[in-house]
């Protein structure tokens, strides 16, 4: 092992790693990822819906200006390997493992280079772009074997919200499934 091996292995979190990482890791820090955009266009199966009835979860698309607001974990190297399994078990093969750098929220500083997941296009839950009304409606329909669809959008929201982080996508999201929950509710 190298002396640049010492140090943590870095995960960014941008869904629901956000708020539960589960798994060990001996930091947590807000960070920010350059030239990507989180977007509800990966569909869920095992997770936030079921087959015949995705979900939706987030991914990053590349998108140059744009950026993410996430949380980044510090996971011990020791640990890494078995994080990593889980991690990879967790998304099923939907996503690709890229190495990025990630930013401090305030001032901007590079701290870290950190394991991002990524939805490639090409796999099979993939589910892409759609309109935002469309999306609010399978979300609040989805269930999977984490639970709704819908408690995953609104506590990314609340997650974004305590941390004062912007995210039109994420919180117009939310606004949209709140409105119609209310309206079906009146
Ligand atoms: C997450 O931050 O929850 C996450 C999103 C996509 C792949 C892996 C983790």
């Amino acid at each position: 092992m190298t002396s640049r091996d010492a140090g943590p292995v870095w995960v960014f979190g941008y869904g629901s790693l956000v708020w539960r990482p589960a798994f060990a890791h001996r930091e947590r820090r807000p960070a920010v990822l350059h030239g990507f955009a989180r977007r509800f266009w990966q569909g869920s199966t095992d997770h936030r819906g079921v087959p015949g009835a995705p979900g939706r979860v987030v991914t990053l698309i590349e998108a140059p200006g744009a950026h993410c607001w996430g949380m980044a974990y510090a996971v011990e190297r020791r640990d890494a390997e078995a994080v990593l399994r889980l991690l990879d078990h967790r998304e099923q093969g939907g996503y690709d493992r890229h190495q990025r750098t990630l930013h401090e929220p305030h001032g901007d500083r590079a701290f870290a280079s950190a394991l991002v997941y990524v939805a490639t296009a090409s796999n099979p839950d993939w589910l892409g772009p759609a309109p935002l009304a469309e999306i609010a409606r399978q979300v609040r329909r989805a269930h999977g074997p984490s639970g709704s669809n819908r408690e995953y959008v609104l506590r990314l929201a609340a997650s974004l919200r305590e941390h004062g982080a912007r995210d039109e996508h994420v919180l117009a999201l939310a606004a949209l499934v709140e409105a119609e929950d209310a309206e079906a509710a009146a």
